[in-house]
């Protein structure tokens, strides 16, 4: 049964070959002082940059960049931006590149006016925004978080070796976000696999939850179908407008916080990636793929036939004759099959994780309930310990 909830997603999307132009639209709705926050400096290589500061000129802003957010945002480089931030007295951050600069620009703008520390408010005791916001636009460049339609942002904090979420609500939502499947042409085949499995990984967490009929479940099931067929597409010509448009419109539905109405949601995949890249400074969607086999085959006794359905719905496995748990094995196995296709790492030794920081890595997982098993310290090092 759908429990209680309440919608609300207050992101303004421009979609398409002409998207960037809607900054002419957006701009002269915020005052003149403009954050342009980036990152290593794809965007200046690939032309992007120089779109997005014509348009900044045009409209008669003054701007003040943050350049070099990088991938996984640390809490250092979030307090050297607020800094910069209030001396700008800044009155629209403008996030152009993937989820890290979205993420980066969304923890600032809860952080410029807020007194207190930013890590520890957010991150480590989960308190509410109780400061004025900075609103934020995104030009998303990177497929895959979703952090362009929702109101949440990660954090690392490399000496506490911890990479935390939070999410902060409806109103830290990008104000708009402009997608052009075209600005992620020029993204390495490595970044766009991970983003790829990200995706998925959203989509599964939500998912593997519940044993209801949820229409989110149908909802999903078709994203899922459409992100492997696409994926497929794009994998072997990256330059395919229509599979890179289908990815680009399937992240944001992915976790645009549509499809977990009514659903508890699991996220340990995500809380086991996290405390690997807390540890290894992992790319995000590498880290899931390298966790995700280990996990889905230790659960999958406790969701058998969500797990059954999903072989049938998604991976198209003929349940004639076979048990519950034939079918879902061999839907397991077609994933794994299709990430070990697409190029995905799938062992966290291979991501730069050794064998004296497994223990920690248990010790930095933070645990969730919503999925069909609560995992103790030793669920978790049985899935770590697999994945090494
Ligand atoms: O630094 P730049 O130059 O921008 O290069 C980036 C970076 O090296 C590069 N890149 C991006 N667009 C490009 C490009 N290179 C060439 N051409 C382009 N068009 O790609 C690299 C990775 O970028 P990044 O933004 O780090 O990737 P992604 O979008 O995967 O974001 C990852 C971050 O988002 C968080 C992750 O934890 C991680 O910190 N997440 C945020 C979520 C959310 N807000 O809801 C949910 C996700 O589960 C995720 O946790
Ligand atoms: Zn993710």
């Amino acid at each position: 049964m759908l429990g209680n909830f309440t919608y609300c997603n207050p992101t303004k999307l421009y979609f398409g070959k002409d998207a960037i132009d809607s900054l002419n639209e957006e701009l002269p709705k915020y005052g003149d002082n403009v954050l342009l926050v980036y990152g290593s400096g794809s965007i200046k290589k690939n032309g992007i940059y120089d779109k997005v500061v014509a348009a900044l000129k045009a409209n008669g802003k003054n701007v003040t960049e943050v350049a070099g957010v990088m991938p996984n945002p640390t809490v250092d480089k979030l307090n050297e931006g607020i800094a910069i931030a209030k001396a700008a007295d800044a009155q629209l951050i403008l996030a152009v590149g993937g989820g890290s600069v979205c993420d980066y620009a969304k923890a600032l703008s809860v952080s410029i006016n807020c007194n207190d520390d930013a890590w520890d408010k957010y991150f480590i005791r989960f308190e509410d925004v109780t400061c004025d916001i900075v609103p934020v636009g995104c030009v998303l460049t990177m497929v895959g978080t979703g952090s362009e339609m929702n109101g949440g942002a990660v954090i690392t904090n490399h000496e506490q070796k911890l990479k935390i979420g939070h999410v902060f609500g409806d109103k830290v939502f990008p104000k708009f976000s402009i997608l052009n499947p075209e600005f992620t042409y020029t993204l390495p085949k490595y970044q766009m696999i991970a983003g790829i499995y990200d995706i998925m990984s959203h989509i599964l967490e939500q998912y593997f939850s519940g044993t209801d009929d949820n229409t989110s479940d149908y909802i999903m099931e078709g994203l899922l179908r459409s992100l492997i067929h696409s994926a497929d597409i794009a994998v072997d010509n990256p330059l395919d407008y229509e599979a890179r448009s289908n990815i680009m419109w399937i992240a944001t539905w992915a976790l645009n916080t549509l499809v977990a109405k009514g659903k508890t949601t699991d996220w340990m995949v995500h809380m086991i990636g996290q405390a690997v890249a807390a540890h290894t400074d992992a790319t995000h969607g590498m880290t899931l793929a390298a966790v995700s086999m280990p996990y889905y085959r230790y659960i999958m006794p406790y969701g058998m036939d969500k797990f059954a359905r999903y072989a049938v719905n998604v991976w198209g496995v003929s349940p004639e004759g076979k048990s519950a748990e034939q079918i879902a094995s061999q839907g397991l196995d077609a994933m794994q099959a299709w990430m070990n296709k697409l190029g995905l790492v799938m062992n966290i030794s291979k991501l730069g994780a050794t064998e004296d920081m497994l223990d920690d890595i248990v010790k930095s997982t933070l645990i969730m309930s919503g999925g069909y098993k609560v995992m103790d310290a030793d669920d978790i090092r049985a899935v770590v310990k697999a994945s090494y």
